[in-house]
């Protein structure tokens, strides 16, 4: 195993990709108990294009309000700062898949819009039930393929190989990454975003978005480390009508759990694209 242990490999590579202090110092302020909006205003406004995103986002409709702010201060009032840190990790994230010249660029950017539209599904399917945490669900799908991100980006030969055995061998994708690298994308994608003090549910989404079935339920768990994976599992066969009709008998039993009806579905997906002319202006790499 040593070969290609994942934690051998993570040591012994210098190209993986690595958070900007301005997004790692957002990601402590959020788990700070003592921040205040102060402390957000002055991280923010180190980084004119954070800044410059922060007030798109905050004037726009997608976060449930319309209206006109021109000041930073009141942008961090009215979305709050798990939106903030949410804004920072989905454009650090999506920064690393800023270089048009890196190996596979074009499949980076099909993963990113991919993950854009299951973020947003998952968010539509949330709010439907008027959660709370529908933030949370957000940048959960927008996060959640990162280990394939990552993947794509460290380890550019091992998935030119992958992908050649899933073409020989009509395999799937695991199987592929287990074959070549005996771990798959949720493994390395979780290494990464602890590495990264990502916050917990989205670590959970990261591990199970393809097996939510597989989270060990103890009395102790937070629910949301039970909840956002599955829909951000649901909104990936949602988003992609072949793996919905593949895995038919999943996807019903989390529009059961998660008391969804598939004609809702539909209606999110109908109206998605005009939602996605936003989320791209913010999160799209090209724009940053
Ligand atoms: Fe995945």
């Amino acid at each position: 195993m040593a070969k290609y242990d994942i934690d051998a490999l993570m040591r012994n590579v210098d190209n993986l990709p690595s958070l900007s202090p301005i997004v790692t110092r957002i990601i402590s302020l959020s788990e700070d108990e003592e921040c205040s909006i102060d402390d957000l205003v002055a991280a923010i406004s180190q980084e004119p294009g954070f800044t410059s995103k922060v007030l798109r986002l905050a004037n726009s409709a997608f976060f449930g309000y319309a209206r006109q702010i021109s000041r930073v201060e009141r942008a961090v009032i009215i979305l709050g700062i798990d939106s903030i840190r949410n804004i920072g990790l989905g454009m650090a994230v999506s920064s690393f898949l800023k270089d048009k010249k890196q190996p596979f660029f074009e499949a980076l950017l099909n993963i990113w819009e991919e993950s854009l539209r299951v973020a947003d599904c998952a968010r539509e399917m949330s709010r439907l039930n008027k959660c709370t945490y529908s933030d949370d669900v957000f940048i959960a799908g927008l996060l959640h393929d990162i280990g394939k991100i990552a993947l794509i980006k460290s380890f550019p030969t091992f998935y030119e190989k992958i992908n050649k055995i899933i073409e020989d061998k009509s395999i799937s994708q695991f199987a592929a990454e287990k074959r070549v690298l005996q771990f798959t994308h949720p493994e390395l994608g979780i290494k990464l975003a602890e590495n990264w003090n990502f916050p917990e549910p989205i670590l959970y989404a990261i591990k199970y978005h393809h097996t939510p079935y597989r989270i060990q339920k103890t009395e102790s768990l937070p629910v949301l480390n039970i909840i956002i994976p599955k829909y951000i599992c649901l909104a990936r066969l949602a988003t992609h009508p072949k793996r919905a009709h593949r895995k038919m008998s999943l996807f019903t039993r989390l529009c059961f759990e998660l008391s969804i009806e598939p004609e809702k579905i539909a209606t999110i997906l109908e109206t998605q694209e005009e939602r996605l002319i936003i989320l791209k202006e913010v999160f799209s790499p090209v724009n940053q």
